[in-house]
């Protein structure tokens, strides 16, 4: 392990260790690191317990769910940006360099005590439904639950928003895409479950985020 990862292990042992009950200092110190990652990982967590509470999860599994989707793009932080943030032409090995996050994600997670629990769930959040996903190419219920939550959580995420390098969809073209992704990229049961939750906030500042849903 290189020492910036060294470094970034023990910043997060360290937060494990002290974070309260809401996640606050996990959620700054994911924005400290990279503040496009952190507030996409933020809002990734507020729309899968959406979803989550909408497909009637236990409180035990929404508050799984809700720090595994903190930390389910942790593997990026150790991504140069300059990668990250390439609006398009990325050579083969920087695809393979990004492919890679959810893996190094676990390697990270597994040594720490209180977050070593969460790392199935977020090796698992870009496989498909059909198969066709990374880094395992698991299929339908082999995927984790709370992976598929994620998954469909995180693409609407990334759809939506604004990024440097391209502007996002409105909601309501995320969503058309989402149905097309049903049972190929994404479960059809957490796609359906998470439109319905999603409607349930249109025309609301979505928990104060500044995001309009209108849908
Ligand atoms: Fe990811």
């Amino acid at each position: 392990m290189e020492d910036h990862e060294k470094a970034l292990l023990e910043k997060l042992k360290a937060i494990s260790q002290s974070d309260a009950q809401d996640s606050r200092a996990l959620k700054s110190f994911l924005i400290t690191m990279d503040d496009i990652i952190g507030i996409h990982s933020i809002r990734v967590s507020g729309y899968a317990c959406m979803s989550g509470r909408e497909l009637g999860l236990s409180e035990e599994d929404l508050a799984a769910l809700r720090t595994s989707a903190l930390l389910h793009d942790i593997g990026k932080i150790l991504i140069p940006p300059v990668i990250l943030n390439k609006a398009d032409g990325l050579s083969q090995a920087e695809m393979s360099t990004i492919r890679r996050h959810p893996v190094t994600g676990v390697k990270i997670l597994r040594d720490i005590d209180r977050y070593k629990t969460f790392a199935d769930t977020v090796h698992h959040h870009h496989e498909f439904f059909n198969g066709r996903g990374y880094p395992c190419g698991l299929s339908g219920s082999d995927i984790p639950l709370l992976s598929r939550i994620i998954a469909a959580a995180d693409s609407y995420e990334a759809m939506t928003s604004e990024r440097p390098y391209r502007k996002g969809f409105s909601h309501r073209e995320a969503i058309t895409r989402l149905k097309m992704g049903r049972s190929t990229q994404f479960d059809p049961e957490i796609i359906d479950s998470f439109i319905c939750a999603l409607k349930k906030f249109s025309g609301e500042d979505f928990w104060g985020t500044g995001i309009n849903l209108e849908l």
